[in-house]
Order: structure tokens, then sequence, then C-alpha cells
């Protein structure tokens, strides 16, 4: 099975970020871990990361249109996205929300998720396990 992996803003950029909320992973590191993670399940990963918007909701089009289930991490979109929440929506495959960190217990903006109504279900707090946890959703739910 193939899978698309989506990651938004700044998750490129995951080595400049707050270890202290982030870890020590680089994005490069985090997309090894989910390529070879995906194989346990046999799974094939394509593994993505953009800051655009648009380039996000182009990727939601193609999973919807070639009926591929979806992990996304929409990192700060998830909390004013609706633009992503519609596209997410149109997925039929299963399509699960992760988080590196537990948004819900930071900052308040990041309690809201627009995203989270519209996906199967959210995985948040466990750093590159929450994207191993998808995995083992995804594997059941297609079953
Ligand atoms: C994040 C959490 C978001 O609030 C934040 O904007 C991110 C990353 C996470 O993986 O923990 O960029 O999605």
């Amino acid at each position: 099975m193939k899978i698309l992996v989506l990651n938004g803003p700044n998750l490129g950029r995951l080595d400049l970020r707050d270890s202290k909320v982030y870890g020590d992973i680089d994005f490069p590191a985090l997309t090894e871990l989910i390529v070879s993670a995906g194989k346990e399940f046999n799974i094939e990963c394509d593994v993505r990361q953009s800051d655009s918007e648009v380039e996000i909701i182009s990727w939601l089009h193609e999973a919807a249109d070639k009926n591929t289930p979806v992990i996304i991490n929409p990192a700060a979109f998830t909390h004013y996205s609706y633009a992503i929440r519609d596209a997410a929506d149109m997925v039929k495959a299963p399509l699960i929300e992760v988080h590196l960190s537990n948004p819900m217990s930071r900052e308040e903006f990041r309690h809201t998720s627009v995203i989270s109504g519209v996906a199967n279900g959210t995985i948040a707090g466990f750093g590159p396990d929450s994207y191993r946890l998808a995995l083992i959703a995804i594997s059941r739910m297609v079953k």
C-alpha cells in the first residue's frame, strides 16, 4: 500500500526549532524514520513537506483523486486553514492528523484544530512515534 505523509510549514527546518518541544530530530532523519517504520507495516510512505498552503492542498487533491490514505501534520495550518480542512474532507481514504508535540499542552491558539473534525483520528505528543502510531492505525483501517 502507498500512502502520502504530508508535513506543513516549518517542519522542514526542525533542526532550527525548539528542541525542548520538537526533540533533536531534523526533517531528513524524521523522513527516514517514517519510511522505515512504513516498511514494517508493508506501507510505502511518500513523505513530503511544504511551507505552501497551495501545494499541500494540491497534494490532498491528488490523494482524493487516487484514493490514497494520508497522514498529515498540517503544522501551524492546523489552527486556521479552512482551505486545508476542506481539501482533507475530500479524501475518502483514511486520513490521520499527527503532531510531534501535544498542542493541547501549549499556547491557547494551538488548542484549536480545524482539521480534526475531518480526520479519522488525531495522534499528538509522541514525537516521531506519532507518525508510527498513525501508520499502525492506517494499516488496521485498510485491512
Ligand atoms: C505541530 C504543532 C503546531 O502547533 C505547530 O505550529 C507546528 C508543529 C507539531 O507537530 O507538534 O509547526 O504541528
